[in-house]
């Protein structure tokens, strides 16, 4: 399956949202996550990301293991989303910053 990881906290562009054919993907205040069991590795998402925070899991970057697990906790908990909506007001500013995910809200 596809993971979102950090870069989207914070900006949740929701680009990907709009290209999953199957509407995998589930929504928290400020960040994004695949439900992995539903996802069917299309890899339509990955380039649509502008934060560049979908990765295959088996190609997670290095210290970013952890969203595996949280993409199939949190999608377990979190409403579907469906359609793209405006990022966060602040996106541009947080993208790219380092340190995010003690800033993700559950
Ligand atoms: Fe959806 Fe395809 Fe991305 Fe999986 S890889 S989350 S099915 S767009
Ligand atoms: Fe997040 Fe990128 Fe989607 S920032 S909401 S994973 S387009």
């Amino acid at each position: 399956a596809f993971v979102v990881t950090e870069n989207c906290i914070k900006c949740k562009y929701t680009d990907c949202v709009e290209v999953c054919p199957v509407d995998c993907f589930y929504e928290g205040p400020n960040f994004l996550v695949i439900n992995p069991d539903e996802c069917i590795d299309c890899a339509l998402c990955e380039p649509e990301c502008p934060a560049e925070a979908i990765f295959e899991e088996d190609e997670v970057p290095e210290g970013m293991e952890h969203f595996v697990e949280l993409n199939a906790e949190l999608s377990e908990e979190w409403p579907n989303i469906t359609e793209q909506k405006d990022p966060l007001p602040d996106a541009a500013e947080w993208d790219g910053k380092e340190g995010k995910f003690e800033l993700l809200e559950k």
